[in-house]
């Protein structure tokens, strides 16, 4: 089974305090998923793997290190993931960014897919999936499987806020996603939304109510 790393440094549980509340406006929402993420990012990149390298510093030759393995690939789950995008290519400038469309159903509460560009060499990549909520999981699991058809086999998914529901999901369809969130929260109420969660994450980000 993936695993399930809860970020829950105090900085992090602060800001989510404030991105929750009701009279956070849409310009500090969006700052704060900036800052969040980046926190979270340090936990999401701790197991990249190094090499040793030799640099020379003004005193001399010295061994040190250096990233490498897979390159990063970001991939946000529209709308809402775009919130989480600039704060990890404040990490990895190089990553390279992929989208994919998705809306749930208001009736059915099912994804619907509407849009998916990926970068070319997409199946090597370290691919990190970011949506600032897990719900149900059914966004998060079509898009985990529309990048396997695609020849993936590195994932991994950051949420800001999830449900034990969304959790389940994806770790019963997707074994090999390790999910990285900062709060697992009590549930979801009959519309699917999260409780206490944050309302709609993308009307927030984007002030569209
Ligand atoms: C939200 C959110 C996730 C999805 C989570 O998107 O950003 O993608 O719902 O729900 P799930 O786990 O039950 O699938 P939404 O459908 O509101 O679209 P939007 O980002 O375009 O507003
Ligand atoms: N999508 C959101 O934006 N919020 C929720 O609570 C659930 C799905």
């Amino acid at each position: 089974m993936g695993k399930l790393i809860v970020c829950d440094h105090p900085l992090i549980q602060h800001k989510l305090s404030i991105l929750r509340d009701i009279k956070t406006g849409a310009k500090d929402f969006r700052e704060l998923v900036t800052e969040i993420t980046m926190l979270m990012g340090y936990e999401v990149t701790r197991d990249m793997p190094l090499e040793e390298i030799e640099i020379e510093t003004p005193m001399g030759k010295a061994k040190a290190h250096s990233i490498s393995g897979k390159k990063v690939g970001i991939v946000p789950i529209l709308r809402a993931g775009l919130g989480m995008v600039d704060g990890f290519l404040n990490l990895i400038p190089a990553a390279k960014v992929g989208h994919i469309g998705m809306y749930r159903d208001p009736e059915t509460f099912n994804p619907v897919s509407y849009y998916c560009k990926m970068p070319d060499d997409v199946a090597s990549r370290q691919i990190i999936i970011v949506d600032p909520m897990l719900a149900t999981g059914g966004s998060a699991c079509d898009a985990i499987a529309e990048l396997k058809s695609m020849g993936v086999n590195s994932i991994k998914l950051a949420n800001l806020i999830s449900a034990p529901e969304g959790i389940k999901k994806v770790q019963e369809e997707h074994p090999d996603v390790d999910i990285y969130v900062a709060a697992v929260d009590e549930c979801l109420n009959e519309h699917k939304y999260i409780i206490p969660g944050l309302g709609d994450a993308g009307d927030r980000l984007f002030g569209t109510k």
